[in-house]
Order: C-alpha cells, then sequence, then structure tokens
C-alpha cells in the first residue's frame, strides 16, 4: 500500500529562500535512493529536470539527501527493484493531494466555490505546471502571450483577434480571472466594479471619471460587465467601447 504523506518539519532551502522543510510522501518498505536511481530508467526525464522550478530545492535535515524526484513520487527503492511494477510509486498527475502537502494553501483555494475542477479530476495540476521542466509555470518565464496560450488552449472562445481588443488582455487572463480558485462567480478576481477600477479611473473630488465620461450614475446599474456597457471584456469585433 502507497500512502502520501508528508510531514512538514523544519525548513528548506531553496534558492536563496529559506522555508519549510518536507518529508516526501512515504511509501510501505520502500528506501530513497536519491534522483540518480531513477536516472537509469527515466533518462529523459532527470536529464531535463535540472532545468525545473522543482529541482532547486534542497532540503536540509535528517532525511534530506537529495529531494529530487521522490520529493514528488516518494521513495523509490522497492519500485527501482520491481523493474518499474505498477503500484510501487505515487503518480501525482492522478491525485493533486502530493502538491497539496506541500503547498498547503492550495488545497484552501481548490475548496473554495468556484475553482478548476481538480478535485472533480476534470483537470490536474500538471496541465498548468510542469513538475519535470523548466518554469512550474507553464509558459511563464517567458512572453505572457504564452501564458494566455496556456488557457486558450481550453478556452478557445476567448481568443481572438478582435478588431477591438481589450489591451488587458496583454496583462493576461490572470489579471482578472483567479486560477485556482475564488468566491467569485467565473473565477474572477474581484466580484464588482473593482475588478476594472485597478486600471481605468480618475477620481476628481467626488466624481469617478472614466475616459471622458463620468460614471457616478452608470455605476449603479450593475457591474461594468453585466449593465449592458461594456459585455464583450475579452474584446470586441463591433464595439471600441467594448459594448458587445
Ligand atoms: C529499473 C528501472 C526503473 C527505475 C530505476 C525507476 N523506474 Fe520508474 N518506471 C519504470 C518502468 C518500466 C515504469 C513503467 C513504464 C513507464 O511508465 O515508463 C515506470 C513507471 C514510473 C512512474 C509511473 C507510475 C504510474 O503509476 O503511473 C513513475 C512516477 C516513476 N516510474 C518514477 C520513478 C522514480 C521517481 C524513480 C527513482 C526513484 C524511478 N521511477 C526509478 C522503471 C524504472
Ligand atoms: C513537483 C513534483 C514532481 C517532481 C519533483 C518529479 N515529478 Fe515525476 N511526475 C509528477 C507529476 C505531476 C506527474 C504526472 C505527469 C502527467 O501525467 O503529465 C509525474 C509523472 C512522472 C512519470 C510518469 C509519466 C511520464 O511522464 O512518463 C515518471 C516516469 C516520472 N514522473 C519520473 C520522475 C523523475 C525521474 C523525477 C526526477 C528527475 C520526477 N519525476 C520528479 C510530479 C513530479
Ligand atoms: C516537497 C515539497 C513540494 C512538493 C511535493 C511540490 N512542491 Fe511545488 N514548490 C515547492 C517549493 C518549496 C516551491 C518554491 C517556494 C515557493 O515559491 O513557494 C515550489 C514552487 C512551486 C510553484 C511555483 C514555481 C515558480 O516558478 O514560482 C508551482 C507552480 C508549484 N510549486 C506547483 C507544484 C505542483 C503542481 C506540485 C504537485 C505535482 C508541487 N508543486 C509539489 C515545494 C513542493
Ligand atoms: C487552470 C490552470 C491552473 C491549474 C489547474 C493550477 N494552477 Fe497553479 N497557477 C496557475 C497560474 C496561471 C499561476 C500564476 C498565478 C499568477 O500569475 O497570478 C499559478 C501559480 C501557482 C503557484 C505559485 C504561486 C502561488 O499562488 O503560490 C503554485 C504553488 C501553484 N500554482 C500550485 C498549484 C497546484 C498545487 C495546483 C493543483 C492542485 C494548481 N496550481 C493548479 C494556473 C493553474
Ligand atoms: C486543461 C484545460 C484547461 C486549462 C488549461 C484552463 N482551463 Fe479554465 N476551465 C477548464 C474547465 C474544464 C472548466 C470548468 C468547466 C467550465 O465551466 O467550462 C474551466 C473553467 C474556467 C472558468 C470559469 C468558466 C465559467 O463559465 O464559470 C474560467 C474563467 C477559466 N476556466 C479561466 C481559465 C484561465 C484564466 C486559464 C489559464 C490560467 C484556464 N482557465 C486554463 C479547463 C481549463
Ligand atoms: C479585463 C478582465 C478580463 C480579462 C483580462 C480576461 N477575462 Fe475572462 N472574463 C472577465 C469577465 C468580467 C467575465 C464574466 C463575463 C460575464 O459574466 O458575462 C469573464 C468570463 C470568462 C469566462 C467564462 C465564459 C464567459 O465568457 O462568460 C472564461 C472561460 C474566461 N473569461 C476566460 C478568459 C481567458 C482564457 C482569458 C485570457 C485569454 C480571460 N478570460 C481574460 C474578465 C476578463
Ligand atoms: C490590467 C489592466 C486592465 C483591467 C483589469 C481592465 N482594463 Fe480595460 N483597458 C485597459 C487598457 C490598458 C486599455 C486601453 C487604454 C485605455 O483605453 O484606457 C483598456 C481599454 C478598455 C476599454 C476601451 C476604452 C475605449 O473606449 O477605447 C474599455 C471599454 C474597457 N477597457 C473596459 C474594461 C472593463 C469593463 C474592465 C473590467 C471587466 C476592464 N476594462 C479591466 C486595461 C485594463
Amino acid at each position: 500500500m502507497i500512502l502520501a504523506g508528508a510531514l512538514v518539519l523544519g525548513v528548506i532551502s531553496c534558492v536563496n529562500v529559506r522555508r519549510t522543510v518536507v518529508v516526501p510522501p512515504y511509501v510501505a518498505g520502500a528506501s530513497f535512493t536519491g534522483s540518480e536511481g531513477c536516472a537509469a530508467c527515466h533518462e529523459e526525464i532527470n536529464r531535463d529536470f535540472k532545468t525545473a522550478s522543482h529541482a532547486r530545492l534542497i532540503a536540509a535535515g535528517e532525511h534530506a539527501q537529495e529531494v529530487g524526484c521522490e520529493s514528488c513520487h516518494g521513495a523509490g527503492s522497492r519500485h527501482a527493484e520491481s523493474g518499474g511494477a505498477y503500484g510501487t510509486i505515487l503518480n501525482p498527475g492522478r491525485s493533486p493531494q502530493v502538491c497539496f502537502e506541500c503547498h498547503q494553501d492550495m488545497r484552501g483555494h481548490f475548496n473554495l466555490p468556484h475553482t478548476h475542477p481538480v478535485l472533480a479530476g476534470q483537470v490536474t495540476c500538471n496541465d498548468c505546471h510542469d513538475p519535470h521542466q523548466g518554469p512550474a509555470q507553464r509558459g511563464g518565464g517567458t512572453r505572457l502571450s504564452r501564458a494566455n496560450d496556456l488557457c486558450l488552449k481550453c478556452h478557445a472562445a476567448q481568443q481572438g483577434p478582435y478588431v477591438f481588443e481589450h489591451e488587458a488582455m496583454r496583462e493576461g487572463c490572470t489579471s482578472c480571472h483567479e486560477p485556482h480558485g475564488t468566491v467569485n462567480d467565473k473565477l474572477l478576481a474581484q466580484r464588482n466594479a473593482n475588478l476594472c477600477l485597478k486600471c481605468h479611473v480618475q477620481i476628481r473630488g467626488a466624481n469617478i471619471q472614466i475616459g471622458s465620461i463620468s460614471h457616478n450614475v452608470l455605476m449603479q446599474r450593475g457591474t461594468c460587465w453585466t449593465a449592458g456597457c461594456h459585455e464583450a471584456v475579452h474584446g470586441s469585433h463591433v464595439s471600441s467601447s467594448l459594448r458587445f
């Protein structure tokens, strides 16, 4: 039987940050081989792993060794000795629980009322994060448009090009959406006009001025995107004010 039970103990040093030390997931009857013990059979993953965000995590303390592959997959001696027999090692691709052991706040995010359906098994952490290679943030570390591509792969309806683009899209989908979970419908970062006002506002005395128009009265009608004013928040083919 395999148990995923990482204990948060002391201090991990991650590049130059000191954080929590983590004992990797427990696999009954197995001991740690270190990542080199995986290289013989998973050469490619092992080679590319040097570039991965998670490869920079070096645990200190009693169980330390090198917390590489086994920090997510659990101790690998039984798996290695059996030549890779099924059921001898954890595959966090099937369940986010291993990730939650270290990223405890994420467990909370995914229990909020509106989330990407990760707990329901429809979407996985690794759909958006690469555990083995490069930045853990898929599309991260490079152009923002690549980060948007990640989202557009599954949400083609929001893809342009639009005749009238909303420049906010260049700042990325996450300037308005929380990718993990929120209390707000449609995974919105904020439920009301504040979502838009963080980029659009000029206050003149008591007057909320956006562009050339006073919005004091308009804003009592509803949110910017539901009051019939700017429904095409992602971009429009017909309206420069993103009306529809
Ligand atoms: C002696 C060869 C060998 C060694 C050493 C080895 N593996 Fe494997 N591993 C395999 C084979 C064979 C499979 C099954 C086929 C596949 O998915 O490549 C496998 C499958 C896996 C899987 C998928 C399991 C699943 O249930 O989906 C993971 C994860 C894995 N190995 C991780 C590791 C890690 C981590 C190490 C080092 C601790 C390691 N392996 C060492 C041969 C090995
Ligand atoms: C941050 C956590 C994490 C670390 C560290 C990690 N893995 Fe994985 N591994 C995963 C996840 C998540 C999956 C499932 C990926 C998928 O299904 O696309 C996976 C899947 C696998 C698989 C089976 C599927 C495949 O892609 O072939 C193997 C084999 C594997 N990992 C080996 C390794 C080896 C070897 C290392 C170290 C060099 C390593 N992993 C380090 C999280 C991790
Ligand atoms: C052994 C503990 C551990 C496990 C297991 C683990 N992580 Fe991490 N992860 C960390 C630490 C430590 C950091 C870097 C510190 C930080 O920024 O929080 C990190 C960073 C990240 C980042 C941000 C990387 C960046 O470039 O800022 C992402 C995304 C991430 N992890 C996703 C995952 C996913 C998905 C899984 C499960 C497949 C996972 N982690 C499993 C410890 C872990
Ligand atoms: C739909 C895509 C998506 C899914 C699914 C997803 N993430 Fe993320 N995650 C992101 C994006 C995008 C960011 C960058 C956040 C930002 O730029 O505001 C991020 C950032 C992170 C970070 C680093 C920043 C932070 O907020 O601490 C961690 C850690 C992380 N994710 C863990 C996870 C884990 C664990 C899972 C699965 C339980 C998961 N993510 C599922 C898209 C996703
Ligand atoms: C692997 C596919 C996948 C990826 C990648 C993905 N999503 Fe999703 N997304 C889904 C699924 C599945 C749902 C839930 C089903 C639905 O409501 O469409 C969802 C729901 C949403 C919703 C709520 C939709 C609604 O009508 O309530 C928003 C907003 C969203 N995703 C934005 C994003 C953003 C932003 C990104 C990039 C950070 C992203 N998604 C990446 C699959 C994905
Ligand atoms: C300027 C803020 C903003 C940006 C940037 C943004 N969205 Fe949205 N998105 C919204 C608002 C507001 C809604 C709710 C619309 C509604 O309820 O009618 C929404 C709704 C959605 C929905 C639910 C379906 C729908 O249209 O109602 C999805 C899926 C979605 N957005 C995906 C994305 C993706 C993918 C990106 C990046 C390519 C993105 N969004 C960028 C504000 C934004
Ligand atoms: C990340 C910053 C950002 C966010 C958040 C944002 N916008 Fe924008 N928006 C811009 C930029 C930049 C422009 C182009 C310059 C301008 O017109 O101010 C723009 C342009 C517009 C325009 C076109 C103005 C015109 O007539 O030319 C409208 C309408 C608009 N945004 C509505 C919204 C709405 C509604 C929301 C909230 C759902 C929102 N914006 C959220 C950055 C943002």
